[in-house]
């Protein structure tokens, strides 16, 4: 039968291997959920990928699959994970350290949390200072610590037989950087790596060795990574797809559904006030001033691009923001974010919203990072290559070409995102235009 596909999809069949730098909190509350929704002893709540539909044609059609039966993903049963830490704790005692997930829960995931050992890390003190451990590789340079990762990777691949690889970036958040002359160019990098350059990022160092093996890969702290002219050319050289930046969990992912409807309805906002407690480890490296100050970037940026004060200054011309984390230990992964909204209505009086969401991070960040690994691999097996901008919906800093602003409107990127999938499949896009209903 003839396919009305825009574009050519290699199968989904076989193993598809996980790579994941950090087996954090995050990292092994994906696995575990995974392995859990597996043995049937779970929901995946939250994975578009695993419970979301998208609506076909006309309303008038009844069409709405499954997103997993619209387009073919890897089944859940075909992922093989692979990771590296500094600490040498197996994924099921850092699940346990984490105290994320229940104990018992734990239990009944033991057998294949047991199984992952985390590899020597590629680490450096100057990016992520808090935190220290002894799981770490010695090299001459850091191009012996990319091609080290290489082979970690074909190691992983003889041993699991996975026909294809995914990286995500699970690791803590590193230090603020913006991009310098050793990231202008692959051929720059490149020579960096073998000179040892400080400007090099072990994250980048991560993304090189992906990418270079032809790997897609997805960042989910607000670290530089990708985001530089090097590594975005050798995505476009070895025709990788790649997303990031920052997985858009607690505070941010309330912020892109409340500040949206705000500008809808035309109201003004004098300030919002956003503040965290956390106790968990990342709360803990964002204790340091340089983490933060990356975590700031992303978090502070979203606002400003939603409200667009340069179209409506009398609105949004002067909004007082500002983010703070706190680093609180007795709260552990269990997040407190409080947000204080000053907005304004009919001829500038003053009105308050206050949100106090008790929320869990890493219970918000795993379905992401299982839709993120879905839909990469679906991407590179539909020959999607460079920044895939319609993942943005997973993103508080999402990338984008350059010249372009980001997209932060969840319910625009969630419109960007299905079209995208309708458009792979040929049908029809949504414009909600709808004036055939009234012929
Ligand atoms: N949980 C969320 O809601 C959320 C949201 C957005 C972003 N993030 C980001 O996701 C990342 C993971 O979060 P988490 O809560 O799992 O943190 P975590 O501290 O529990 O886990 C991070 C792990 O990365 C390891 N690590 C640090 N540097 C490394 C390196 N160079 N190589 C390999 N491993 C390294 C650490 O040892 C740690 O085990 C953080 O950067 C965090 O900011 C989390």
């Amino acid at each position: 039968m003839p396919t009305k596909d825009n574009v050519r999809f290699a199968p989904a069949g076989g193993k598809l291997g996980v790579l994941i730098p950090g087996l954090g909190a995050v990292s092994t509350t994906f696995i575990a959920g995974v392995e859990a929704v597996k043995r049937g002893l779970g929901q995946p709540v939250g994975s578009l990928t695993q419970l979301a539909t998208v609506r076909l044609g006309k309303r008038t059609e009844g069409r709405a699959p499954l997103i997993k039966d619209f387009v073919p993903l890897a089944s859940l049963d075909d992922l093989e994970f692979c990771a590296w830490d500094i600490f040498e704790d197996n994924a099921y005692q850092s699940a346990r350290n984490a105290s994320v997930l229940d104990p018992a829960l734990i239990e009944k995931v033991r057998e294949p949390l047991e199984k992952i050992h985390p590899i020597e890390a590629v680490f450096d003190r100057e990016y992520v200072r808090r935190i220290n451990g002894p799981n770490v590789k010695e090299g001459r340079n850091k191009m012996d610590k990319a091609e080290m990762l290489m082979e970690d990777i074909r190691q992983f691949q003889a041993r699991t037989q996975v026909k294809r690889m995914v990286m995500i970036w699970c690791g803590s958040t590193e230090v603020f950087h913006t991009p310098s002359e050793v990231h202008q160019s692959l051929k720059r990098f490149e020579r960096g790596l073998q000179q040892n350059d400080p400007e090099i990022a072990p994250s980048q160092i991560y993304a090189y060795a992906a990418l270079k093996l032809g790997i897609p890969y997805a960042n989910g702290a607000p670290n530089l990574t990708t985001d530089t002219p090097a590594l975005l050319e050798l995505a476009r050289e070895k025709n990788v797809p790649i997303c990031g930046k920052d997985f858009k969990t607690g505070q941010t992912f309330i912020k892109t559904l409340i500040a949206p409807g705000l500008k809808a309805r035309m109201l003004g906002l004098s300030g919002w006030f956003s503040t965290n407690i956390l106790g968990n480890r990342d709360g803990e490296v964002l204790d340091d001033p340089g983490s933060f100050k990356s975590k700031e970037e992303t978090k502070l940026s979203v606002l400003d691009q939603i409200l667009q004060p340069q179209l409506y200054p009398q609105l949004y011309g002067d909004v007082f923001h500002s983010v703070r984390i706190n680093y609180y230990p007795p709260r552990g992964d269990a997040k407190e974010g409080w947000d204080n909204i000053d907005l304004f209505g009919w001829l500038g009086y003053p009105m308050q919203i206050k949100i106090d969401f008790l929320c869990r991070d890493s219970i918000l960040a795993a379905p992401l990072v299982l839709d993120l690994v879905l839909f990469l691999d679906l991407a590179h097996r539909a020959g999607m290559h460079g920044i895939q901008e319609w993942l943005s919906f997973f993103f508080k800093a999402p990338m984008v070409a350059p010249g372009l602003y980001p997209e932060h409107d969840i319910f625009i990127q969630l419109m960007k995102l299905k079209n995208t999938l309708r458009w792979m499949r040929g049908e029809d896009l949504i414009t909600h235009l709808g004036l055939e209903y009234y012929d």
